[in-house]
């Protein structure tokens, strides 16, 4: 077998780039470890920066994302008892967010890329890169009980934090990373949002969000340790902690059937360089960001976006330049975001070791990010990812 782009893994980066390239008359093969259903099924991001959708747009499946896509103008901070209404619209230039769901763009990318015949290969094993060292890099795989070599131009690492293409060049990356001491219990909900857009609320209970993904589903989280047993959860403590930690007066969560849950770790960690000779990362395989900024998804956007347009620039003019300067140009994103996120998240949840110093501290910075211009102008810029 060969192609030009080999990319081993079909969650968003993978997908993403394989629609961009397949735009720009570029060939790639996409090989996946899961099954198709089972990477439907995972729930995880739901909040799109503006240049999420328009890379959607130019991979050209975005129809279904602007008829049941969700346009947000704001976010709102809760804390001590309050909610405040940060406009992130208005304060980023116009700027806004889209609410659906990652699990949405998994499917319309697959369902795109299957009509059009391209090689999308799931349930694939032993997945090993080679020789990225030199001009004629190749991928090794199984599928179906037989060997494959699938040799190529460039091979693209979008297999996530836990797959083969990161340590494969372990020993040139230098890795930075922290991990924190809680987790976040997530929940789907059939039942309407409680509140128009999304709520991020402090409390001394712990961090609580009120997200949604349609209409008629919610989609629900709340701090927990970072290493609980899910079982530790039943449906009534869930709902008894999101009620106490979102509690207003005159206001009421809706509640209704759990359809999933979960429980996510929290980590920031970024590999640095982004790429070794002709073998490529993207997304989560070379950085990570707690969930509390939205900025996971759009980040591994935004690295094959880069990479799309690299690769083009490439394959039309021998042109290197851009290729040569891929991990430069996202790692400037993905450090801005990294801060974001640990800056989000160390503001909003409860520290298990925090003393009443932290905590004041915690909702002196709340108070200021709502009160002061400049400081919601701020995050408002981050957090649609100017
Ligand atoms: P992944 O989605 O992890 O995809 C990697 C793919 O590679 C997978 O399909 C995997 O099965 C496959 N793979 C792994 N190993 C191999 C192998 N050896 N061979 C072949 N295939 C392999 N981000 C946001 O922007 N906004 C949010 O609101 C947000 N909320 C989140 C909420 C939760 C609960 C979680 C868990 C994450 C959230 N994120 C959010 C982060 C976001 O989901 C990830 O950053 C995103 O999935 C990264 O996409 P990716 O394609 O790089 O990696
Ligand atoms: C969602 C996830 C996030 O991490 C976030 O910051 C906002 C919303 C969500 O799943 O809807």
């Amino acid at each position: 077998m060969r192609t030009q782009v080999a990319i081993v893994g079909a969650g968003p980066a993978g997908l993403i780039l394989a629609g961009l390239l397949h735009a720009a008359g570029i060939e790639s093969v996409v090989l996946e470890d899961r099954s198709r259903a089972y990477v439907e099924a995972r729930i995880r991001a739901g909040v799109l920066e503006h240049g999420t959708v328009e890379l959607l747009e130019r991979a050209g499946v975005a129809d279904r994302l602007h008829r049941e896509g969700i346009v947000h103008g704001g976010i709102n901070l809760q804390f001590d008892g309050e909610r405040h209404h940060v406009p992130l619209q208005e304060l980023a230039g116009g700027r806004t967010i889209v609410v659906y769901g990652q699990t949405e763009i998994v499917k319309d990318l697959i369902a795109d890329r299957l009509a059009r015949g391209l090689p999308l290969l799931f349930e694939v094993d032993d997945v090993s890169v080679h020789d990225f060292d030199g001009d004629a890099p190749f991928v090794c795989f199984e599928h179906e009980g037989t060997r494959h070599r699938l040799d190529c131009d460039i091979v693209v690492g979008c297999d996530g934090f836990h797959g083969v293409c990161r340590p494969a060049i372990a020993e040139v990356l230098r890795t930075f990373e922290r991990e924190y001491p809680f987790g976040w219990l997530g929940i789907l909900v059939d039942a309407p949002p409680s509140s128009e857009e999304l709520v991020y609320a402090h409390h001394p209970r712990g961090f609580a969000l009120l997200s949604l993904r349609s209409p008629t589903r919610s989609r629900l989280y709340v701090q927990c340790a970072p290493d609980e047993d899910v079982a530790e959860w039943p449906d009534d403590r869930v709902w008894e902690e999101l009620r106490v930690r979102t509690a207003l007066p005159g206001w009421s969560l809706n509640e209704g059937p759990v359809l999933e849950k979960g429980i996510t770790g929290m980590r920031s960690f970024v590999a640095e360089p982004m790429q070794h000779g002709r073998l490529f990362l993207a997304g989560d395989a070379a950085h990570i960001v707690p969930p509390t900024g939205a900025k996971g998804l759009n980040l591994a956007a935004h690295d094959v976006g880069v990479l799309a347009d690299a690769l083009v620039a490439w394959y039309r003019s021998g042109d290197r330049e851009q290729l040569d300067a891929y991990s430069d140009t996202c790692l400037r994103r993905v450090w801005r975001a990294e801060h974001f996120s640990w800056w989000m998240t160390s503001m909003l949840h409860r520290h298990p070791d925090a003393d009443g110093f932290d905590e004041r501290l915690q909702l002196s910075q709340l108070r200021y990010v709502t009160a002061s211009h400049a400081a919601a102008q701020s995050l408002a810029e981050n957090y649609v990812g100017l």
